[in-house]
């Protein structure tokens, strides 16, 4: 239906719409596998905030994914062009310059989140920024949250009681922006 209306719409050119199928591929696909990697990976470093989650999904399991996006943000930073010469935080950022605005290191702000290395649930309020802000706030934050609870309620209904596999090692994902582990291997 997006894809639709851009295309009905007529305000797009051809260029642009398949643009924003590739946009829409790539920021709507690696992002949610990671959260939900990293949702399952945090679960297993915090059994026991893990085992009140497993006992009240209803209640918990909407906040648990909250947490882990500030905790473990998929998407840790993003690129900005400064368009006039403005002082921001005691710095002087000039037209042109790039910056990069670090998502990740704000929800671990000590100022905004207490204890903020800790993975809290139910953390209240959590003003997290992993999907961004303002005007390019995220296009698919609801889809994304939606599946992440769908996947997970699954998950831990069908396999309560997993836990890492002997040959797990971690890797990290290769990537500056985007926060993940190649691959999880678990025993269920
Ligand atoms: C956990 C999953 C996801 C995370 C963490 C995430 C994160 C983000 C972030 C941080 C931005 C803002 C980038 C910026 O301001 O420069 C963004 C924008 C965007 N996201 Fe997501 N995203 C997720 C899932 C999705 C999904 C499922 C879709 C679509 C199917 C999607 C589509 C988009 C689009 C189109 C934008 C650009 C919005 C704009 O510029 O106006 N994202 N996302």
């Amino acid at each position: 239906m997006l894809l639709q209306a851009s295309v009905d719409g007529q305000s797009l050119t051809e260029e642009e719409i398949v643009g924003f199928c590739i946009l829409l591929l790539v920021a709507g696909n690696e992002t949610t596998t990671n959260l939900i990697t990293n949702a399952i990976y945090t679960f297993l470093e915090y059994p026991e905030v893990y085992r009140q989650i497993k006992n009240e999904p209803d209640e918990l399991l909407p906040a648990a994914i909250e947490e882990v996006l500030r905790f473990r943000s998929p998407v840790q930073a993003s690129f900005r062009i400064v368009h006039e010469d403005v002082e921001l935080g005691g710095k002087k950022l000039r037209a042109g310059e790039y910056v990069i605005a670090w998502m990740g290191a704000a929800n671990r702000d000590e100022k905004q989140f207490q204890d903020a290395e800790q993975f809290v649930v139910p953390r209240k309020p959590n003003p997290h920024m992993a999907f961004g802000r303002g005007i390019h706030f995220c296009l698919g934050a609801p889809l994304a949250r939606m599946e992440a609870e769908i996947a997970l309620r699954e998950w831990i209904r069908r396999y309560p009681d997993f836990k890492l596999s002997a040959s797990f090692t971690l890797k990290p994902l290769e990537s500056t922006f985007a926060y993940g582990i190649k691959e999880l291997l678990l025993t269920v």
